[in-house]
């Protein structure tokens, strides 16, 4: 089944957006850096490589699927931050929004009876559980820490043993 132009524009809409978060999460991670809060940091360039991985992913099955890949431009990304938690805050709320992309992409390939794309998002849908659920848990403990220096730091330090999935 040929792939239809509307999920071809929506995948291609798809891999901006992780290529977006990418490149956001690479700004907060030159934010950390700044900071010498080297373990979030390390932190944002996992989250980095995972969004490039993404991006990828809806790369090989848009090409495996006979489609064309048509890269779109990326924004400038956020780079003004006011805390490790305002950080954390702004990654949570853009996982949502690519959740809620992820979700529309579904539904219009149930729409149009594209049942390799449904499959196929079935992946994505789980991921973003994950996705939100580990920036949830930044923000809480980072609510908890508040402007402690010494809870700051034991969270950094939390954070630079994080492993890539
Ligand atoms: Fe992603
Ligand atoms: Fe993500």
């Amino acid at each position: 089944m040929k792939i239809t132009d509307d999920v071809q524009k929506a995948i291609n809409a798809q891999i901006q957006m992780e290529l977006a978060s990418a490149y956001t999460y690479l700004s907060m991670a030159a934010y950390f850096d700044e900071h010498a809060f080297d373990g979030f940091a390390h932190w944002m360039q996992l989250q980095r490589r995972e969004e490039e991985e993404h991006a990828m992913r809806f790369y090989r099955y848009l090409h495996d699927r006979d489609g064309r890949i048509e890269l779109q431009a990326l924004e400038k990304p956020p780079r003004d931050f006011a805390s490790p938690l305002d950080v954390f805050e702004q990654s949570l709320e853009n996982e949502r929004k690519v959740t809620a992309s992820i979700h529309s992409l579904y539904e219009l390939a149930q729409k149009e009876k594209d049942h390799a794309t449904v499959s196929m998002l079935a992946w994505f849908i789980d991921e973003q559980v994950e996705e939100e659920k580990s920036a949830l848990e930044m923000v809480d403990k980072l609510k908890l820490a508040g402007d402690h220096p010494g809870a700051l730091l034991i969270l950094d330090k939390e954070a630079a043993g994080r492993n890539a999935e």
